[in-house]
């Protein structure tokens, strides 16, 4: 097995990053995982799970900036740079994603 076999079993491609209005989540399921992946204002992509640790809220709904992402049910907020949240909740799970050939792919 090479080093690209490795990569492909833990890479998943989820489509055109055009699909993601910038500054807005989208709902995805990668390798049978739900994840939600947000195209921040800057360009950039981050994903995490797709369910909020707190009750279960659609994080892929949530409001988003560069530095935090606040969930549409109760406005619990995580950090970006570590998944931590600031207000008291378990901390979201968070995937690297990234940009291939205009392509969202995520490593889950
Ligand atoms: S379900 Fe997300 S903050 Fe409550």
């Amino acid at each position: 097995m090479s080093l690209t076999d490795l990569r492909t079993t833990t890479e998943h491609a989820l489509g055109p990053v055009e699909q993601i209005p910038p500054g807005e989540g989208r709902a995805f399921v990668a390798g049978g995982v739900q994840v939600a992946v947000f195209r921040l204002r800057d360009g950039s992509l981050h994903a995490t799970q797709a369910a909020c640790p707190h009750a279960g809220g659609p994080l892929a709904d949530g409001q988003t900036d560069v530095d935090v992402l606040l969930c549409p049910l109760h406005l619990y907020a995580y950090r970006w740079s570590d998944g931590a949240s600031t207000s008291g909740a378990a901390p979201i799970r968070l995937y690297p994603v990234h940009e291939s050939d205009g392509e969202v792919v995520v490593e889950v």
